[in-house]
């Protein structure tokens, strides 16, 4: 058997394979999957906007009117006005100087990261953050300092400890991905104007929960770290007009570095960086998914300068995303499935065991409900779950009998999700990293340190 067939048949063995499951038609709240109607509860596309007619028609405009591609990179002859006109108006819904374009997260993420630390630098990555930010903090060749997640206390300790100041109490293992750190250049990152960089997700995408920005700010002035903060899961989901976490928490001028979406709320494809005009300047000179890549396609971003505008025309969209949020937290609850009572529309409902969450969503889908099993090493170990995820479109009967399908799924699994909802305790997360097959490699940067994460 030769190397890839053995690492399938690896993949096959611990239960993770994975597969295309394809979807007829446009995305909405129900949907045509392999060849069957049944509700969505596995999409980004929050607010019901990536089928809303106005977002299409924008859409097909724009493919007459510029063309179907941009045909090169945005520092040779890619940049179009409806480029500049959709950063003008991100920058100006951020309350930003100004905004840049990406082909997607993941480039913004690794680009921005890359742009911001190298050699000798450090960056500091909460443990639970998304793929594209451990790719990037990978990629950078900074040192990597992972804190638990949003554990600001132990943020501080590692920065501290980082200065050289000396702290009693706590202990680091330095080589296991819980605050450990590559070797290289560790040094040199020590006050000697070196770079620091504080990135997190706002909303973490597997789990559903907030970053606590207003205390990782005040640390990262008092320790001279810039922040990068990561709004993919919260840009049409959270803060005044869907702004996001960094106005929701009034810190609009403190926050170095956004990074938005335009492939989840906003219904298209494509991402964005808000910052500074100074920042923004810097990026486009330096940053290399944007400078080696061809810009991203008119038809995506006039549909995202369509989303954008009805989300400004209409705010109530967020606060249906988030009552409905609550609508399938609390049916779920009602059912015996242990949820917190929020309004967070990313909705984990933890399993365990990797083949008894996929045989949970096997079951669910046979019932007309769609909502993607996640295992590792997406998530911790012993963390697999349903991601479910409401949108502003679904009816409240659709979320509680979507619910109840779910519940008499698990029932018919023997699965008892009365008390799994709990988050993986701090730590598990990189243990299991670090515990995980080579075979995990396959299918996510397995993540050293930290997790790989993806939505
Ligand atoms: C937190 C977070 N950041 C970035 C990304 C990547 O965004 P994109 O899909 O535009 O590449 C994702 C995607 O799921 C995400 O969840």
């Amino acid at each position: 058997m030769d190397e890839i067939a053995q690492r399938l048949d690896e993949l096959q063995r611990l239960g993770r394979t994975r597969g295309l499951r394809v979807v007829s038609g446009p995305q909405g709240p129900r949907v045509t999957l392999d060849g069957e109607p049944v509700v969505l509860l596995c999409s980004n596309n929050y607010l019901g906007l990536a089928d809303h007619p106005r977002v299409r028609e924008a859409a097909a405009q724009a493919a007459m009117q510029w063309g179907a591609g941009a045909g090169a990179s945005r520092l040779v002859s890619g940049t179009m006005t409806i480029h500049q006109r959709l950063e003008r108006r991100l920058a100006a819904f951020h309350h930003t100087e100004a905004c840049v374009l990406f082909g997607s997260g993941y480039l913004a993420n690794t680009g921005t990261i890359g742009a911001l630390a190298g050699r000798g630098d450090t960056v500091y990555s909460d443990e639970l953050n998304h793929a594209s930010i451990i790719d990037g903090c990978r990629g950078s060749r900074a040192d990597v300092v992972v804190y638990r997640h949003r554990d600001v206390e132990h943020l501080e300790w590692l920065m501290r400890r980082d200065e050289g100041e000396s702290l009693s109490g706590g202990s680091v293992d330095r080589n296991d991905g819980r605050g450990g750190r590559n070797s290289a250049g560790r040094d040199a990152c020590r006050g000697h104007g070196v770079r620091k960089l504080i990135v997190t997700d706002a909303v973490f995408s597997m789990d559903g929960d907030i970053a606590p920005l207003k205390e990782i700010v005040e640390l990262a002035h008092r320790h001279g770290a810039r922040t990068l903060v990561d709004e993919a899961h919260a840009i049409g989901a959270l803060g005044p007009g869907g702004r996001g976490t960094v106005a929701q928490a009034g810190l609009e001028a403190e926050v170095d570095v956004v990074i938005g979406t335009l492939g989840k709320a906003l219904g298209s494809y494509g991402a964005y960086v808000c910052a500074s005009e100074e920042m923004i300047r810097y990026l486009i000179n330096t940053a290399r998914p944007l400078i080696f890549s061809t810009a991203p396609p008119p038809p995506a971003i006039a549909a995202a300068l369509a989303a954008l505008e009805m989300l400004e025309e209409k705010p109530e969209r967020v606060q249906r995303l988030r009552s409905n949020a609550r609508v399938l937290r609390r049916a779920l609850a009602t059912e015996g499935i242990a949820t917190e009572d929020v309004e967070m529309h990313i909705v984990p409902v933890i399993v365990g065991e990797e083949r008894a969450a996929v045989g949970l969503c096997e079951a669910a889908l046979r019932e007309g409900v769609f909502a993607q099993a996640i295992r590792p090493p997406t998530v911790a170990k012993g963390t697999s779950r349903l991601r479910l995820t409401a949108m502003a479109t679904h009816t409240a009967q659709e979320l509680r009998e979507a619910a109840c399908t779910i519940a008499r799924a698990a029932r018919e699994q023997e699965l008892d999700l009365a008390a799994t909802g709990a988050q993986p305790a701090a730590g598990d997360a990189t243990t299991s990293a670090a515990a995980d097959t080579e075979a995990d490699a396959v299918t996510a940067s397995a993540a050293e340190p930290g997790l790989a994460r993806a939505a």
